[in-house]
């Protein structure tokens, strides 16, 4: 049987749903098909002969200490509708066919599940409301490379509205009281910051005005957190050789950084440890125990964060 698929296709996280009649009630009711309750990561792994998707290549980039070959695709959805492509290795790969690794993984992960009799061939799919025409059509090419054909595209605020909503069981009184009301939904993810307005009209979901920036979205966070910490390793070690900085390292650091901003939530202080992050002739090998010799400890990120100041003017956002 062929069935619709949702697809939240997400800079950091992706996930496929389905509609279905539920066993018990026989009424149709969404099923999200979800990796041990979490949703797949956007990390594609070419270290092998195939691409390696989601959480086992989040795995391999989490993993401290050498043995991590290959080169490693994080965030594929924000190349999409560049024209240059995605560097892997130095090796320029097509956007498209990165999502295509990524698309298709969620396809056989969902046709392998309970919905193997399912044909996946056709997905609504949600973008950032800032997503452009390029953008879009590159993303349709990808999911026509990985066997899908997308049959619209939602915002993703609206998206997140309705599963919301949906997940009610008082669905249909719910929106009757919300008839003429307007809802306003924040999306924060790992790339964009999507607000949408939205009013229930005649028991429909409208949109009523949309803004997104894609400064402010959670990689972002990470990708200052990483910069701020290697500059203060390298102010606290100024003789290391910064030259020798290992084939993934930076990789590696960039995802310690996801996971130690995510520790923040509920610590006060958090540190971090890369091994081998830089490659050094002769025979030292890192060492638990600061100062290291190779490789690298990072401090208390926090109190150096507290300690930033805030530039001239402020930050600027598109939402100003
Ligand atoms: N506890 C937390 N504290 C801070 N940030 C968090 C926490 N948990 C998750 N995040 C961040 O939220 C982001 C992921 O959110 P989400 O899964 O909604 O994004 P996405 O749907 O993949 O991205 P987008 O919708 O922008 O394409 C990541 O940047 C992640 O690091
Ligand atoms: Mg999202």
């Amino acid at each position: 049987m062929a069935a619709t698929f949702g697809i939240d296709f997400g800079t950091t996280n992706s996930l496929v749903t389905v509609i279905s009649n539920d066993v018990k009630t026989t009424k149709k009711r969404p099923y999200v098909l979800t990796h041990e309750g979490k949703p797949h990561p956007s990390v594609v792994w070419y270290g092998g002969t195939v691409p390696v998707v989601g959480k086992e290549a989040k795995d391999h980039l989490s993993q401290l200490g050498l043995g991590v070959f290959g080169n490693f695709v994080r965030s594929p959805k924000i190349f999409l509708g560049s024209p240059y492509g995605i560097s892997v290795g130095g090796i320029k790969k097509e956007a498209s066919d990165v999502v295509a690794d990524l698309l298709g993984f969620l396809r056989k992960e969902a046709t392998s599940s309970s919905f193997k009799g399912n044909s996946f061939e056709s997905a609504v799919i949600t973008i950032p409301v800032t997503m452009r025409g390029p953008a879009r059509a590159e993303l349709r090419f990808a999911a026509q490379k990985a066997g899908i054909r997308i049959h619209q595209f939602v915002h993703e605020p609206l998206a997140a509205l309705y599963g919301y909503l949906r997940r009610d069981t008082n669905f249909g009184q719910t929106i009757a009281e919300l008839e003429r009301r307007l809802v306003l939904v924040f999306d924060w993810g790992g790339g964009t910051l999507d607000l949408t307005l939205c009013q229930v009209q005649n028991g429909l979901l409208m949109q009523i005005a949309n803004l997104g920036d894609t400064e402010v979205g959670g990689d972002a966070f990470d990708l200052r957190l990483r910069n701020l910490i290697r500059r203060k390793h390298e102010e606290n070690f100024p003789n290391s050789d910064w030259s020798l900085v290992q084939p993934n390292a930076d990789a590696r650091l960039l995802q310690a950084c996801e996971d130690l901003k995510i520790g923040l939530s509920e610590h006060s202080k958090r540190s971090l440890f890369i091994s081998d992050y830089l490659a050094t002739p002769g025979p030292e090998k890192d060492s638990h125990r600061p100062p290291p010799k190779v490789g690298a400890w990072f401090y208390e990120p926090l109190k150096a964060v507290e300690n930033l100041e805030p530039p001239k003017g402020g930050y600027s956002s598109s939402l100003n």
